[in-house]
């Protein structure tokens, strides 16, 4: 048996999901300048790839595994999977770069409005079953396998964006679980990057909470 730490990292990334579409939302329908618009583009493509892959994960590994160890779980995890295929089409128009970033903004609007009813519905219904079967061995593979997945060299702008989202507990959480080295690489270097970029996507600053920056 896990307890809600153990799912820090997972819900990190959610919180993370419910904040961002909302943000690009605003800023894609009025981008300053083509530089502003290149980096929105780029933005939105990592925040989009990062909920392309989570949702993979989920459904070709998370679920199957739950489902193996719990059959009962079965109709709520085909339930969220069914959520995941509802928003690919929405995914794909956000993706088009054929199509002005102000274009796409309703698109973001709207996605922003399925994916916190999803994570509602996934941490109401799906993290019951996970904090009842899985083991901090499954955890730890799945973290080893994010990390690989995220690649060495996006690992910074990555962290700054979880954080960017999350609320003092949970960040606190999901950082115990990293080396010191990386807390302190995050602190140090990688935040105050991500703050910077920050400002250049959204026009405006974003704190970090306190119990992490102290
Ligand atoms: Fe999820
Ligand atoms: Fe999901």
């Amino acid at each position: 048996m896990i307890t809600k730490t153990h799912l820090s990292g997972f819900l990190l990334v959610h919180a993370a999901f419910r904040a961002e579409f909302c943000r690009l939302a605003e800023a894609c329908s009025r981008p300053r300048d083509g530089v502003h618009e290149e980096l929105l583009e780029e933005h939105l493509a990592l925040v989009l790839e990062m909920l392309h892959s989570h949702h993979s994960h989920e459904d070709t590994d998370l679920w199957p595994k739950l489902v193996g160890r719990d059959s009962e779980a079965a109709a709520v995890l085909a339930g969220l999977e069914s959520e995941h295929a509802e928003l690919d089409p929405l995914l794909a128009a956000a993706a088009d770069r054929s199509i002005p970033l102000p274009d796409r903004s309703p698109t973001l609007l709207r996605l922003h409005e399925l994916i916190n009813r999803h994570l509602d519905h996934e941490e109401r219904d799906a993290v019951p079953y996970m904090l009842e079967h899985l083991t901090p061995e499954d955890i730890e593979a799945d973290r080893r396998k994010a990390m690989g997945d995220f690649g060495r060299r996006r690992i910074p702008v990555i962290f700054g964006w979880l954080a960017s989202g999350a609320d003092p507990g949970l960040l606190t959480a999901a950082l115990a679980d990293t080396p010191a080295v990386v807390r302190l690489t995050f602190r140090l270097f990688w935040w105050p990057a991500y703050r910077r970029r920050f400002v250049r996507l959204y026009g405006k600053a974003v704190a970090l909470p306190t119990a992490v920056e102290a």
